[in-house]
């Protein structure tokens, strides 16, 4: 029966009442219909899953399921993107979410063509340079307004980018794509492993006073269960329900018009120290951009161009290991094993150039020159890869050339079909909980994106990055990020979509995601779960997951590396197409679950 009201639905023109009012029945459904792919305790089991019509790879269970059950009420990638990320709103508060921005790469396999949607957020009409410099203040203090706080807060984009991405590319309506986000709002979500840690860390925080629940006493009371550790059986009630039911009814105007942006305006306005405007939330509307690409292996990879520094980071690293096969090695790149000693020195020197470069050149191109031509250019990456030294690595001055005067919450998901379209978008808060600041009367979660530009000059971000003038504060600039959505396609399919949340370990992670199925062979359960490293050129350490750490942190420390241990880099989702099927894993380091039909 419920595949009459799938043909049924492919049949009406799109958008209609009647389309409309049989997705909500349908969407309610399918999604409270474990035969249907949604559970609340799904398998965790994800390894050798391999599905025929299509997969999403989300960093929390629920919202693989969510952008499942839209697919199966007909609807196709973008709506099950868009679908996917509401439903993160609800589920991953602490990571991504209305108040905040994201990037989203889109393959259309039909008309062979990729799209770009950056909704990524813009720094308030009245931000300066020195906006946090010339507070009168403590250093300390200083560098907690870009970070906590409504000085923190960037005009947020995720809202105009869905609205425009369903709009768009989409099949199904807006009303309907945001249903499973409003029924787990509703219903309450059960608690799992993941919420738990972050409540410890945040409750944590509170007691080592380094966070006041006094200044942001609607987190304490909405998000972290009023210092309460969460029970099993718990369930959580997302308070950004009434929220979700005004976008629903009135799109783009639900959030950047009416009460929403009113209420935004007074928690992060002048009345509470902050900047941001109605004018601002006004003009967010977001920017098409063309994906940065190149070949490698038969393959041409799609990804993010700025105010993301992950593209060209992950480009330029793709090119160095095309030069390093070429001219230092004499054979493919993937004949060393992986996670040998000689395979992880050769891809740090390639990070640590490419890092270096991001910190010299990148921000956000629509305000200042950016070089993409030169970075990306398989001769500049000749360039870089002779420099590699095949024994040892080198001081910091040796990569780029920006010396510096003394200076996660994320979430990534992928989208696939059978025939061939993908998405792979990544959305962003900045830090846990964003600014803290989450509006009182609709719950939303707002960003702390002002710390991703260079907020003090001279000193590190939250992540130690290095930023130069080229990510220096402008009134409407986007703060450079890291996120690195990607897909890959051969012969006009895309064949994989991955990408990261974990601040600049998000490039170093996608990168190996990536090599890890292109040069390796691997499946995405793989390549998702093997042990990776990473490198940001600065602060000059090689971090190596325990497991790796443990293997080849003593051999690497020959090759003049200063070595750290981490007990878990990042959290990546990846899909693939395989000779079999489609397959997805996403990361156990943050407790996900693929889902597919
Ligand atoms: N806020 C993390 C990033 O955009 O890089």
């Amino acid at each position: 029966m419920l595949k009459g009201y799938y043909m049924f639905i492919k049949f009406y023109s799109r958008k209609s009442f009647t389309n409309i009012m049989l997705s909500f029945t349908l969407i309610i459904a399918v999604f409270c219909n474990p035969q249907f792919g949604f559970s609340e305790t799904p398998p965790t089991d994800q390894q050798e899953r391999v599905y025929q019509k299509a997969v999403v790879a989300a960093d929390h269970p629920l919202a693989s399921a969510a952008g499942i059950a839209i697919l199966k009420a007909g609807g196709n990638v973008v709506d099950a993107a868009v679908a996917t990320s509401f439903a993160l709103s609800v589920l991953r508060p602490a990571s991504c979410g209305l108040g905040g921005g994201g990037f989203m790469v889109i393959w259309d396999e039909r008309q062979q063509k990729s799209i770009v949607i950056d909704y990524r957020e813009r720094a308030p009409a009245a931000a300066t340079p020195d906006m946090y410099a010339k507070l009168p203040s403590t250093d300390e203090q200083r560098k907690l307004a870009s970070r906590q706080g409504p000085l923190a807060v960037a005009v947020p984009g995720t809202v105009a980018g869905l609205c425009y991405a369903v709009k768009e590319y989409g099949t199904l309506d807006l009303k309907t794509v945001i249903q499973p986000a409003i029924l787990m709002a509703r219903k309450g979500v059960p608690i799992n492993d993941h919420m738990r840690s972050i409540q410890n860390t945040m409750l944590r925080r509170i007691k080592n006073g380094t966070l006041n629940p006094k200044r942001f006493q609607i987190l304490f009371d909405e998000y972290l269960n009023q210092g309460k550790p969460w029970k099993e059986n718990d369930r959580f009630f997302s308070p950004q329900l009434k929220s979700l039911e005004l976008i629903a009814e009135k799109g783009w105007a639900g959030f950047y018009e009416g009460p929403v942006a009113d209420a935004m305006v007074k928690a992060c306005g002048k009345q509470h120290g902050g900047i941001l405007t109605l004018e601002d939330l006004m003009k967010t509307q977001p920017v098409i951009r063309k994906p940065l690409t190149t070949n490698f292996n038969g393959y041409t990879i799609l990804t993010m161009p700025p105010p993301s520094s992950g593209g060209i980071a992950i480009i330029e690293s793709f090119n160095m290991i095309k030069s390093l096969e070429k001219e230092l090695l004499g054979y493919s790149f993937g004949k060393l094993q992986i996670h040998s000693p000689k395979q992880i020195h050769l891809l740090t020197e390639v990070m640590k150039h490419a890092y270096a470069d991001r910190a010299e050149y990148l921000g956000d191109s629509d305000f200042v020159p950016v070089p993409i031509q030169r970075l990306t250019n398989q001769n500049y990456a000749k360039q870089l890869a002779s420099r590699i030294n095949v024994e040892q690595t080198k001081p910091l001055k040796d990569y780029g050339r920006y010396i510096p005067p003394q200076d996660a919450g994320t979430s990534h998901f992928s989208v696939m079909d059978a025939a061939g379209n993908a998405v792979a978008c990544t959305e962003t808060i900045n830090l846990t909980f964003g600014s803290k600041v989450v509006i009182p009367e609709y719950g939303i979660v707002m960003n702390n994106e002002m710390d991703d530009f260079a907020a003090i000059s001279g000193k590190p971000n939250a992540f130690g990055l290095i930023q130069s003038k080229a990510n220096e504060i402008e009134p409407g600039k986007k703060p450079l990020s890291s996120m690195s959505p990607t897909i890959v396609t051969k012969d006009g399919k895309a064949v994989f979509s991955a990408g990261a949340s974990g601040g600049p370990r998000i490039i170093s992670s996608t990168l190996q995601v990536l090599l890890n199925m292109i040069v390796y062979g691997l499946p995405p359960e793989q390549a998702v779960e093997f042990p990776r490293i990473h490198h940001q050129w600065m602060p000059n350490d090689l971090v190596l997951e325990s497991k790796l750490f443990n293997q080849n942190g003593s051999k690497l420390k020959k090759f003049g590396h200063r070595i750290k241990e981490s007990s878990g880099i990042a959290a990546t989702q990846a899909v693939s197409r395989q000779s079999d099927g489609l397959r997805g894993q996403s990361d156990s380091r943050k407790h996900g679950a693929a889902a597919g039909y």
